[in-house]
């Protein structure tokens, strides 16, 4: 091989041994830079004759080309080498899944609630809304529950700066003056029929929604729900009541040999009253008397209040409470867990 040969196959090693364009530069000083070893090569021609310059000349240029085409080939390969490291660096993974948006859902008591009317509805009630923060008259006066009634006691709330008697004032305690509320409205709507003594078509709602009192524990939260029921004719019996609120229960409960039980108790705005408890007769509650409502027959004074003639229409009331039918349906045994707000309890019952 000749010196020349050789020269650029030391060049070719040389450059490719570069793995940054600092050393590439490096090696192409050392061939091809001022004092480089081909730059000497041309510097020796000098002592050379015309002829001899001529052909020397020619085979320098030629090893002159084939290292630079080295320089450029190695020059680009890095450039190569460094776009593709980047491209890797950068490189998206299009497989990865994507930023998802929380799926939100229905609260269990919103879902409770939503039973709760598809099953009255189809029993033919109306479903009606009122206000939760309520007058005195309505939450309990009109409900035969006057001022000094020690019942009041047990219905202690939150009350509102300015209320008087008749202005709202407190929170409501229950969802019984929705009783009065919607009956009143009812009577306004047909009260021609009523004067005429046609008599009005049958009063028949429950009223959903939050209601509040001073009490806190794993059974009790200073808000709850609860759901009021109420059923006025001129023929409407206790029986009504047990048949209406039999069928709800098993149907809520999707449980055929579900048994109720009417207890005997007492409430200023029914006479008789009574407490309903269900018995399971599978399950885990299986055997145990469960309390979910109060109930009985809308007493003669609330009818009165209602603007109606107890003498001509009667009928029954209930209220039940929402949570804890979620509650027994779920197997939940905190109430409190219905309102922390924590995602991990909530998603469980989408
Ligand atoms: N309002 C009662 C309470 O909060 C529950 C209740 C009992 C409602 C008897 C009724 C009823 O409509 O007839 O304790």
């Amino acid at each position: 091989m000749n010196e020349l040969d050789a020269l650029v196959e030391a060049a070719q090693a040389s450059f490719s041994k570069a793995t940054t364009p600092a050393d590439l530069e490096n090696a192409k000083a050392q061939f091809l830079g001022k004092s480089g070893r081909l730059t000497e090569l041309m510097k020796g021609m000098a002592a050379l004759s015309v002829d001899e310059k001529k052909s020397r000349g020619a085979a320098i240029n030629l090893a002159k080309q084939a290292i630079e085409a080295a320089l450029a080939a190695h020059r680009q390969a890095l450039a190569d080498a460094e776009l593709a490291q980047q491209l890797q660096a950068e490189a998206l993974d299009v497989s990865l899944p994507g930023r998802q948006r929380g799926q939100g859902g229905l609260h269990p008591v919103s879902l409770t609630l939503e039973r709760i009317e598809a099953i009255f509805g189809s029993m033919g009630f109306d479903v009606a809304e009122g206000p939760e923060i309520e007058t005195d008259w309505f939450n309990f006066t009109a409900l035969n529950t006057p001022e000094d009634h020690p019942a009041r006691s047990m219905h202690d709330t939150f009350y509102v700066e300015g209320g008087t008697a008749t202005a709202p004032n407190l929170l409501r305690t229950h969802t019984s003056p929705m009783q009065i509320r919607y009956a009143v409205q009812h009577v306004k709507r047909h009260q021609a029929a009523i004067v005429s003594g046609v008599g009005m078509p049958e009063i028949r709602v429950i009223a959903p929604g939050r209601t509040y009192r001073v009490d806190s524990d794993a059974t009790h939260s200073p808000m709850f729900h609860q759901c009021e029921g109420l059923w006025i004719g001129e023929n409407v019996s206790f029986k009504d009541l047990k048949v209406v609120f039999t069928n709800f229960c098993r149907t809520f409960f999707e449980s055929d040999d579900l048994v109720l039980r009417f207890r005997p108790s007492f409430f200023p705005f029914t006479e008789p009253s009574a407490e309903v408890d269900i018995q399971f007769q599978s399950g885990p509650l299986a055997g145990r008397w469960l309390e979910v409502a109060g109930s009985g027959q809308v007493h003669p004074n609330v009818v009165r209040n209602m603007g109606l003639d107890p003498e001509r229409y009667i009928g029954f009331a209930f209220g039940m409470g929402p949570d804890r039918l979620t509650m027994l349906r779920y197997g939940v045994n905190d109430l409190r867990l219905f309102f922390d707000g924590d995602i991990r309890f909530l998603s469980q019952f989408q």
